[in-house]
């Protein structure tokens, strides 16, 4: 359908297949990406070379993988997209999936995500006091945080603050252990008795859950808000860090790849990511992330009709100052424009309701720059999977490595062609790897508790 829908348009204007052109990436533009991620990669690892990496490669002392084993009730809190969550876990063996949880999202007004560290963690004290009282618990649960950010943690209950990323900017939080601003928020929250126990990335978190129902899994992914993924290591590869049995889960943060002294995304950054960087909050930084997170496609889509209107390519003769509003296109549209076939009613609909013209060439052009921004996003993802995949495969020296990703997030969740190409361009650029994707409701937030529930069975 993607290519039809292409040649449509350039019958209908050569000049829009000229824009678009930069986002249609080679298999050489890929394998690329995928090179340069590897390097990268081993950069982070090393003594000498982590401080120019832009991808951190951070430790999470993550030792373990759940066995299905585990028993118990666990708070999970999860803080990281556009909602908060409250989750109640009880793991129980006997019953099917092993788990049975409760959980409560609580929307975070955006001057608490960009305010003052005390009022942000006040405000999460107090959505877990309304869980606790919607719940009638009263017992006291020790609790995993999910916590979606890069933290050097120090241990599974200490986790040092590096930056902000996504829509988060709470300055006076950066450098200071958040599970203590966790801690001393629950104090001064009298009646709260609660134990927080363990920080986990929601990398590491999707992970663990996928590893409860599946051994295989050694490798967590995001493609929601933000983009990441963790994998498990073996120590002795971890030379920044003592110690050479064993693996340790390493959460990428790969999303900050491309930025900085390396720019190894130099040749595939185009004009368009380059004004979403400037206009983001954290502008120079998430390189990688920009062009693919769902809080940044339809700002590159916006930015891309923007500049076909100035061409007169789209809405032509008419005055759209409403696409000059800041995040007026939502990454729902694109899943909601890139699923509609034929006349293209859906999409006449969306631009109906942003007070933008929607005849049927307008729509044409509108739908194929959806397609080419959100087909680069699934393949540059795929680039980076296939990186690690292939790292995996050659350190374990293995002709053909079976694995199961564990992935969460609403881009892949929710799109119609996103989760098919990014499964695509893993088979392409990493042909020796057999790649299962295991995808489940909850499981980031959920893989916080089991990380809690390992500190009770050691
Ligand atoms: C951002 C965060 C990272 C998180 C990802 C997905 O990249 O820095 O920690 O895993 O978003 O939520």
């Amino acid at each position: 359908m993607a290519m039809n829908m292409t040649s449509r348009v350039a019958a209908l204007n050569p000049e829009v297949e000229q824009i678009l052109k930069p986002f249609k990436l080679s298999r050489e533009e890929l394998m690329l990406v995928m090179r340069r991620m590897r390097k990268e990669m081993e950069m982070g690892l090393s003594r000498k070379g982590q401080k120019e990496a832009s991808v951190r490669m951070l430790p999470t002392f993550v030792h373990y993988r759940p066995d299905g084993k585990e028993k118990g009730s666990f708070l999970a809190l999860d803080l990281g997209g556009t909602n908060f969550r409250v989750l109640l876990v009880r793991f129980c063996p006997q019953t099917e999936g092993g788990m049975k949880h409760v959980n409560q999202s609580y929307s975070i007004p955006q001057e608490v995500m960009q305010g003052r560290g005390k009022q942000l963690f006040d405000h999460i004290v107090d959505c877990v006091a309304k869980f606790l009282s919607n719940q009638k618990i009263t017992e006291r649960l020790p609790l995993g945080f999910t916590f979606s950010f890069p933290c050097k943690q120090i241990s599974l209950d200490q986790a040092i603050l590096l930056n902000w990323t996504k829509g988060f900017s709470v300055p006076d939080c950066v450098g200071k252990d958040v599970v203590q601003l966790l801690r001393e928020a629950i104090q001064r929250r009298q009646e709260l008795d609660l134990e927080v126990v363990a920080l986990a990335n929601d990398t590491v978190g999707t992970m663990m859950s996928a590893a409860f129902q599946d051994p295989k899994c050694e490798i967590g992914l995001i493609v929601g808000t933000g983009t990441n993924a963790c994998y498990m290591e073996q120590m002795k590869n971890i030379e920044k860090l003592d110690g050479d049995s064993g693996e340790m889960c390493i959460n990428m943060e790969w999303g900050a790849f491309g930025q900085g002294e390396q720019h190894s995304l130099a040749e595939i950054v185009n004009e368009f990511d380059k004004l979403v960087d400037q206009q983001s909050l954290h502008p120079g930084k998430q390189i990688y992330e920009k062009m693919i997170g769902g809080k940044f496609l339809g700002a590159i889509v916006q930015n891309i009709l923007l500049n076909l209107k100035e061409k007169g390519c789209i809405f032509r003769g008419i005055q759209t100052h409403t696409l000059e509003q800041e995040n007026i296109i939502r990454t729902k549209f694109l899943s909601k424009i890139e699923s509609d076939s034929g006349d293209l009613l859906h999409v006449k609909s969306i631009l109906e309701e942003l007070g933008l013209p929607c005849g049927i060439e307008d729509r044409v052009v509108v739908q194929a720059v959806c397609l080419a921004v959100s087909q680069r996003a699934a393949q540059l993802c795929g680039a980076g999977l296939a990186a690690v995949l292939e790292r995996m495969r050659e350190n374990r020296q293995m002709d053909l490595m079976k694995m199961t990703v564990g992935v969460e997030g609403s881009l892949y969740k929710l799109h119609p062609h996103f989760s098919q190409i990014l499964k695509d361009t893993v088979k392409d650029l990493a042909a020796k790897c057999e790649v299962h994707f295991h995808l489940s409701e909850d499981s980031s937030a959920m893989g916080a508790a089991l990380v809690a529930a390992s500190t009770r069975a050691s």
